[in-house]
């Protein structure tokens, strides 16, 4: 992939300034046009460990997808993820479905994986994961996308995935994580937020951002996120990376699914 096609590629006309603007106070984040414009610059800039995982994804897809099979990402943004795998995956039988239901992000994927020469088919969808058709599934990405599904609907969609996986199949799972611990989890987002300060951002942008995102990002802590993917059915959870309250999981379908 060279940088013509990289979507992490940033002009300076593309920089996230969606909460500097004196206009930008007020209502819930969402995922539109204004987002999906400078969408590489601000998860690079917000998310610790973003630039790590995403070659990272690539990694863990080479070792688990299976010949034949379908890997997912599931929230694909403007398929970071999708390329990753796309580029690393050694299996010309496969395919990768990349879905979003933001339609400005499906819109600007579609040109990035356009302009990629990646040897795997990439199918697009917009759609609702939570009530998408799922199966035959070597390896599912969910990349900082099950933290903006309601909590009570989580679980649900974590079975249905371990349920679409073939035995021994994959789930990468990256969240942003709360800590039970009040003292931990008050330094934890300290640092993030010194993070966010070193890459440029403003006290009032990380305020506004943090305001805006409070009803729509919900994040859980990791023994959470554990329980629910061991009662998913899940049978080995993986703490893989972990950059301040920014974390991956591996967690693996069992080799012998009885339910199949
Ligand atoms: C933080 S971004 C994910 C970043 C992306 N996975 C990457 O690696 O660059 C979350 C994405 O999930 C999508 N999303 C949120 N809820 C969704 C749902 N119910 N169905 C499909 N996509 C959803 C949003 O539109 C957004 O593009």
């Amino acid at each position: 992939m060279d940088t013509e096609q990289n979507p992490n590629r940033i002009f300076e006309s593309d920089r996230d300034r969606v909460y500097a603007a004196e206009t930008s106070a007020g209502g819930d984040f969402r995922f539109d046009d204004a987002v999906a414009r400078v969408f590489p610059d601000m998860i690079r800039r917000s998310v610790p460990g973003y630039t790590t995982i995403i070659p990272m994804i690539g990694v863990i897809a080479a070792r688990y997808a299976r010949p034949a099979t379908i890997c997912y990402d599931l929230g694909c943004s403007l398929g970071a993820a999708t390329l990753s795998m796309r580029h690393s995956i050694p299996h010309p039988d496969c395919r990768i479905v990349a879905v979003d239901n933001s339609e400005a992000m499906i819109e600007r994927c579609s040109h990035y994986v356009a302009l990629d020469d990646g040897p795997l088919p990439v199918e697009l969808q917009c759609a609702d994961i939570q009530s998408m058709t799922l199966d035959n599934a070597s390896v599912v990405a969910l990349n900082f996308t099950l933290q903006f599904i309601p909590v009570q609907q989580r679980q649900p969609l974590l079975e249905r995935l371990r349920q679409a996986l073939t035995p021994g199949g994959a789930l990468i799972l990256s969240e942003k994580i709360a800590f039970a611990d009040e003292q931990e989890q008050a330094r934890q987002l300290e640092l993030h937020h010194d993070f966010k300060r070193a890459h440029g951002y403003s006290d009032l942008e990380i305020s506004r951002k943090r305001s805006a995102l409070e009803q729509v990002l919900i994040p859980e802590t990791l023994d959470q996120h554990r329980k629910r993917l061991g009662e998913a059915g899940f049978s080995s959870i993986t703490l893989w990376y972990q950059c301040f309250n920014f974390v991956s999981l591996l967690a693996l379908a069992p080799e012998t699914d009885p339910t199949r």
